[in-house]
């Protein structure tokens, strides 16, 4: 089948994140101005440079109570931590999506403990098995097809790398250890267990 992007597909639902898989998820802690911890996932997430070390994510449309919590903590207090979402961390990953008021800790919610960060201020998922500490960079704002919704992507420097000992076999990190989750389109995820390596031509 061919559909013009902005033209109805004709398909029950929308396939265009399954077209864009799998994504990894960036799980971002922040702080807010007031000091109140934040924490939700997001799949428009991506490693994009090497030197400096940099991440991006963009946040998509508001909540129902305003702009998303993730981007005006990273905006208004210039760092965030990225934890890696695992398969063991799946269901309070969801938990951390619920479009909660700015007020409420997802930590807490979640169920979840903090650890402090070393070189930024928001606290990392102590359950998460790595952590990317970052320095916010700068915020590229996109069109926007309703005027209403910001459409942005946050670019982060990251500082400082946590990586749980247990990770590590023969010095190198274990994904198929770690686990890690992914998003693609609809309700649908995956996990990553079964790992291979392909050297690359000369
Ligand atoms: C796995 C997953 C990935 C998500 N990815 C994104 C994303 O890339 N961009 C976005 O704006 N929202 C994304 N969301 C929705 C946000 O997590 C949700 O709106 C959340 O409440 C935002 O929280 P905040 O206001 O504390 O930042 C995702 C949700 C889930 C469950």
């Amino acid at each position: 089948m061919f559909y013009e992007a902005d033209k109805p597909h004709g398909l029950p639902h929308d396939p265009l994140k399954s077209c864009v898989a799998p994504r990894p998820i960036g799980w971002i802690s922040t702080i807010s101005a007031d000091g109140i911890a934040n924490l939700a996932p997001y799949s428009f997430f991506n490693g994009i440079s090497v030197a400096p070390f940099a991440v991006m994510f963009a946040s998509n449309g508001p909540q129902p109570h305003g702009p998303k919590d993730t981007i005006t903590n990273v905006e208004e207090t210039g760092e965030f931590v990225v934890n890696m979402a695992t398969w063991d961390l799946r269901e309070k990953v969801n938990l951390t999506s619920a479009p909660l008021l700015p007020e409420v800790d997802e930590f807490v919610h979640a169920g979840l403990t903090t650890k402090p960060s070393k070189m930024v201020k928001p606290p990392r998922v102590g359950e998460s098995p790595i952590h990317l500490e970052c320095v916010y960079m700068q915020t590229v704002d996109l069109p926007s097809d309703n005027p209403e919704f910001r459409n942005a992507m946050v670019l982060g420097r990251v500082v400082g790398v946590h990586i749980a000992d247990d990770m590590l076999t023969d010095g190198l990190v274990d994904t198929a250890k770690l686990r890690p989750l992914s998003r693609m389109g609809y309700m649908e995820y995956a996990v990553i267990d079964d790992v291979f390596t392909m050297a690359r031509p000369e």
